[in-house]
């Protein structure tokens, strides 16, 4: 480890998840250079009753189960007191690029993945933002840390190739008449030429760099307008 690493540490029930999704690509050779570190704890093993439990029932009755905020602490305090911690929720504020840019200046974050029910809520106290990672629920938080996870990643720096997160969805935009808060990106198109009677736009074959960023800050517009029209207002 460098002392630039950017450091995740992942709280989960289930730490074998993450193991297909970070032994591929970008993420594999992102650990493989020392960029980022990750750094799986499972919150059982702070448990301290013979069975390992982790979550109890919830208060005031209901379905389900409720992870136990004395156990996530103990785990959540076995790791450096510098991280940046992120509870995983349904129920909290929308992650966006905005977020993975912003954090992406943190060195170190923590992510807590709720299973079951979720998470105690006395946790939401001992951390520094409740995540969503948008408005619909999963069975746990560890897809969501890996689309944290895989955000970050890929603008730190060494990654990917310089620049080519610059004019993605999302980034924002500064030259149009307009307030925009961001754009999608345009269409792009590669061989062949033709496919299936749809053939390439023209002047992506023109050569003519000046035409061709005009078409595609156009096709930005028309696309965003069509998919994400909030993104207008
Ligand atoms: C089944 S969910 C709990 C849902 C909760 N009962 C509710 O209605 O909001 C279990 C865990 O999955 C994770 N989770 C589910 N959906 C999520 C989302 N959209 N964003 C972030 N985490 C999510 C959270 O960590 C949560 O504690």
């Amino acid at each position: 480890m460098t002392s630039d690493t950017f450091t995740f540490h992942i709280l989960t029930l289930f730490p074998e998840i993450f193991d297909s999704v970070f032994s591929q690509s970008i993420i594999k050779r992102a650990i493989g250079k020392k960029i980022v570190k990750i750094n799986l704890i499972n919150p059982r093993e702070y448990a301290t009753d013979k069975h390992k439990s982790v979550d109890d029932k919830p208060y005031g009755g209901g379905m389900g189960m409720v992870m136990r905020p004395d156990i996530v602490i103990k785990a959540l305090e076995s790791i450096s007191t510098n991280s940046y911690k992120l509870l995983l929720c349904a129920s909290g504020q929308k992650y966006t690029q905005k977020t993975a840019q912003k954090l992406k200046s943190k060195r170190e974050i923590v992510l807590i993945c709720g299973h079951y029910e979720g998470v105690d809520a006395r946790v939401e106290k001992y951390v520094d933002e409740v995540i969503s990672v948008g408005d619909f629920v999963m069975t746990g938080g560890e897809i969501p840390a890996m689309a944290i996870v895989d955000s970050i990643t890929r603008l730190l720096p060494g990654v990917i190739t310089e620049g080519s997160t610059k004019s993605e969805s999302f980034s924002p935009v500064s030259s149009l008449q307009f307030p925009v808060s961001s754009l999608l990106e345009y269409p792009q198109y590669t061989r062949p030429e033709s496919f299936r009677g749809q053939k390439v736009p023209k002047v992506l074959l023109s050569g003519d760099h000046k035409k061709i960023e005009q078409w595609r800050k156009k096709e930005s517009l028309k696309r965003t307008k069509k998919f994400r029209p909030d993104l207008l207002r």
